[in-house]
């Protein structure tokens, strides 16, 4: 009797420690999910829903989110152009943060300027956790120049047109700040200082300021991966170099510092160099023109050795 009653003990220990296991198991092989971000020109679910889809045939079960900002696609549209990317970030933040999906942590996708935005998202909202970060020619030391802008609509081009009107008027003015998404992102070499101190989202994303913000840092190294991508033949960012964290050198628009002698990388206030020294920043070029990829190219270099 005794016996019979521990033996049944134990076979439904074994049943419900079995099912512990499998739960490990499948909560190990599900795949890690993926945050997308778009740029300017586009909206969440606009031209990058093909990426969404090339994941989910790539990768059974992953689930694919992306970051709309406002409460529809025209707010979102408008977004890209007008409003504050500090504002931005933080919603981005609260739906990362509610989406239970991503509770154990995600990988990410920035398109164009959505690079810079989840470097700020990875960098000041750690939980859940951003594992590798994939940037689009994001600008991550800003634009300085707006030749021409991505989509090539006539809401593109007004919306462009305007930000430039703003830009042209005084890129540093705390109210152009505070509107214009590229004013934001706007680096100016010949008003280096002004930059720093003006700049409400790059100069501080970019930890720019005294004292440094040691949290940016630690975040930043919290990544397993930073990719980089440069598309060598860009007719919409300028420099195109910023896609690899490049600039300019102070006071002249042609020479630009190469990222490992730029102060940002050897005095390494945002934890590049580590990254870099731990085989964690990857720099990768595409040969053609801005957001110009083949699936084939995304397949091997971004899906198969990232999100997988
Ligand atoms: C560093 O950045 C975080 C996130 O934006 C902010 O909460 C914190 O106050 C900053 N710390 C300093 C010392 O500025
Ligand atoms: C775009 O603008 C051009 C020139 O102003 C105009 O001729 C054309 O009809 C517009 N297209 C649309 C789709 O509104
Ligand atoms: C895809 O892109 C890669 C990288 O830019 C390039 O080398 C390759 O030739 C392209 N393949 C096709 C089929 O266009």
């Amino acid at each position: 009797m005794r016996r019979t009653i521990s033996i049944k003990l134990l076979l439904l220990v074994c049943f419900y420690f079995s099912l512990g296991i499998n739960g490990l198991i499948s909560k190990q092989n599900e795949p890690i999910p993926v945050v997308m971000f778009h740029g300017m020109g586009d909206t969440a679910y606009g031209s990058i829903i093909v990426i969404k889809k090339v994941l989910e045939s790539e990768i059974p079960n992953i689930y694919v989110t992306s970051i709309r900002n406002g409460n529809n696609v025209e707010e979102d549209f408008i977004s890209g152009f007008i409003g504050n990317l500090n504002d931005q970030v933080s919603s981005a933040c609260e739906i990362i943060r509610n989406d239970p999906k991503l509770q154990s942590g995600y990988n990410s996708i920035g398109f164009s300027q959505g690079g810079q935005i989840l470097r700020a998202i990875a960098q000041r909202c750690p939980n859940p956790p951003m594992r590798n970060l994939i940037s689009l020619g994001g600008q991550h030391q800003g634009v300085y120049g707006l030749p021409h802008c991505f989509g090539d609509t006539n809401q593109t081009n007004y919306l462009c047109n305007l930000v430039r009107q703003y830009i042209r008027l005084g890129a540093y003015t705390p109210a152009i700040q505070n509107m214009v998404v590229q004013a934001e992102f706007w680096h100016d070499p010949l008003k280096e200082k002004e930059y720093q101190a003006n700049s409400i989202f790059l100069a501080d994303i970019n930890n720019e300021r005294q004292p440094r913000n040691q949290s940016y840092k630690d975040n930043l190294l919290q990544l397993k991966n930073l990719v980089l991508v440069k598309f060598t033949k860009e007719t919409i960012v300028e420099p195109k170099e910023s896609e690899w964290f490049e600039f300019y050198k102070p006071g002249q628009a042609n020479e630009i510092v190469p990222l490992r002698q730029s102060p940002i990388y050897t005095e390494d206030w945002l934890g590049l160099k580590q990254l870099d020294q731990s085989g964690r920043l990857k720099l990768l070029a595409i040969d053609g023109d801005h957001l110009r990829f083949n699936m084939t190219w995304f397949r091997a270099q971004i899906v198969k050795k990232f999100l997988l």
